[in-house]
């Protein structure tokens, strides 16, 4: 946020409506806690208000479930107020009214309505200015305006003499398509002035913040409509479906940014991306890919198709095959993993490592060039450059009480199948002998191997087999 832009809009606040229940969602959590793209539908939202005036300027008005919700946005800075019953959107401001009384204008946001801009907000706000009028309100055209108020004008005008809800439709204006979207700008003097006119003479029995538009218009102040160029940005979501709807269309605008930037994302409709991630250029992201979280992808990777990566930094040149699901961890450059590959939080992969099928690791940091290609665990591990971790290896690290570390160092072969009973130490380019069980440090350059000695009978299974033969089938009834 530019620091110029906060100073001249400091007679403006936002006030987000966020205190309905959302009944249609049918759904114990409140609406604004629901989330899309990774992030809730209220985060989104005060984002980017928060472009526009600063955080201490943001009121979100709650009510059900409030402490829930003032909890999951409270590190935003943005300041609250209580509508302790939800009686309409109209009274939702007359429950501002303190907080506003300060601030020369107001824009209100839906705290449903997700996708919104700064940009647009912006765009409204110098609308509003210019226009000089007491309520500004944002209409568009949207492909299906069912549920939507509509917005009545004398013909030809910018001005807006009413908004009328759906239920309160005449049969007559049911043909109307424009739009009431619910994002407006008020000059607070006025607003306040004739705020308390507002009646629940509705099939809701609500207090209508839409109606303020015929009250002011009453009232001799100027009222207009803001013609928004894009419907979608402002669309709302009151049903999990329509919520899924803005999902999908987030993510797809995440993906669209990904692409202009550089990055390949085929089939970028089948991928699942939030909107906080980074991927350099000429990473190549297969279909059925998630990028959740915080997570960080650098150049010239390649993320093949089934895999799940969430609050991870990879650097460049890695390859994550199919099927691998990896979070809160790091990747260096030059690492390949997988296919079918997790790894646990806490792991650090150092670069060029290789992890192959079936390998499972958690609080694991290995260093540059390991190799541990199948049906391996690494827990609470530590392996340093160059050692080779052969098929499957387990480190052992719960007692049933505690963990412990296992620690192997650098250039050290540890063969297949051994189990190294943790705390444990394996030296610099030590040998373990292929299905040891491992309960004693190992000194550096040492072969350890710990298993039952092999025995020999010379002909004993010719023997043997000829014997069982003769019982099961006598000559005699051969054929
Ligand atoms: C509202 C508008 C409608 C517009 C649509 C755009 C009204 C009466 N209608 O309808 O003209 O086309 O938005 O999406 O305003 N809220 C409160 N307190 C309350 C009631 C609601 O804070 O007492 C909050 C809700 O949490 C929600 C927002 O206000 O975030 C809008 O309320 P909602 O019930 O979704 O209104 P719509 O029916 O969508
Ligand atoms: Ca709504």
């Amino acid at each position: 946020m530019k620091n110029d832009e906060v100073e001249s809009t400091a007679k403006l606040a936002i006030i987000i409506l966020a205190a309905g229940k959302g009944t249609r969602l049918k759904s114990s959590r409140p609406k604004v806690l629901h989330e899309i793209g990774g992030k809730t539908l209220l985060a989104h939202v005060i984002a980017s208000a928060a472009q526009v005036v600063a955080p201490a300027d943001i009121y979100a008005v709650v009510g059900h479930q409030a402490e829930k919700v003032m909890a999951a946005v409270a590190s935003s800075g943005i300041r609250f107020i209580e509508q302790t019953t939800q009686r309409g959107t109209g009274h939702a401001i007359q429950c501002a009214r303190e907080a506003i009384a300060g601030y020369e204008n107001i824009l209100v946001l839906s705290g449903d309505a997700p996708l919104i801009q700064a940009r647009t907000l912006s765009a409204l706000w110098s609308f509003h200015q210019a226009q000089q009028a007491a309520m500004t309100l944002t209409s568009a055209e949207p492909a299906d305006p069912t549920g939507y108020g509509r917005v009545i004008h004398p013909a030809g005008s910018v001005e807006v003499t009413a908004i009328v809800e759906q239920k309160m439709l005449s049969p007559g204006q049911l043909s109307l398509r424009e739009v009431n979207m619910g994002l407006y700008a008020f000059k607070t003097a006025p607003l306040l002035s004739h705020l308390d006119k507002l009646t629940s003479n509705n099939p809701h029995a609500e207090l209508y913040l839409t109606d303020m538009a015929q009250v002011l218009n009453e009232s001799g102040e100027r009222v207009v409509a803001f013609r928004a160029a894009d419907a979608d940005e402002l669309l709302g979501a009151n049903t999990i479906a329509e919520m899924m709807a803005l999902d999908s269309s987030l993510r797809l605008a995440t993906a669209r940014r990904m692409m202009a930037s550089g990055v390949t994302i085929f089939r970028p409709e089948t991928c699942v991306i939030d909107a906080a991630v980074e991927v350099a250029p000429d990473t190549v992201i297969e279909p059925f890919v998630q990028l959740l979280g915080a997570t960080r992808i650098g150049s010239d990777c390649r993320i093949r198709s089934y895999s799940v990566i969430e609050n991870c930094t990879l650097g460049n040149d890695v390859l994550i095959r199919q099927s691998c699901v990896l979070s809160d961890s790091t990747v260096a450059s030059g690492a390949n993993i997988g296919p079918f590959a997790h790894l646990r939080p806490g792991c650090e992969i150092g670069e060029d490592v290789h992890i192959g099928n079936f390998v499972e690791a958690k609080k694991a940091k290995l260093r540059k060039g390991v190799k541990a290609g199948h049906l391996t665990y690494l827990g609470d591990a530590e392996v340093g450059d160059g050692t080779n971790i052969g098929a499957g290896v387990i480190t052992c690290n719960y007692d049933g009480v505690n963990k412990h570390i296992t620690r192997i160092g650098k250039d050290a072969f540890i063969g297949s199948d051994s189990t190294l009973v943790a705390p444990v130490s394996v030296g610099d380019g030590a040998y373990i002998g292929a299905g040891s069980c491992i309960t004693k440090d190992v000194e550096a350059g040492s072969l350890a191997v710990a298993r039952a000695h092999q025995i020999g009978k010379q002909g004993w299974a010719s023997t043997r087999r000829a014997r069982m033969n003769a019982k099961k089938d006598p000559p005699a009834d051969r054929g």
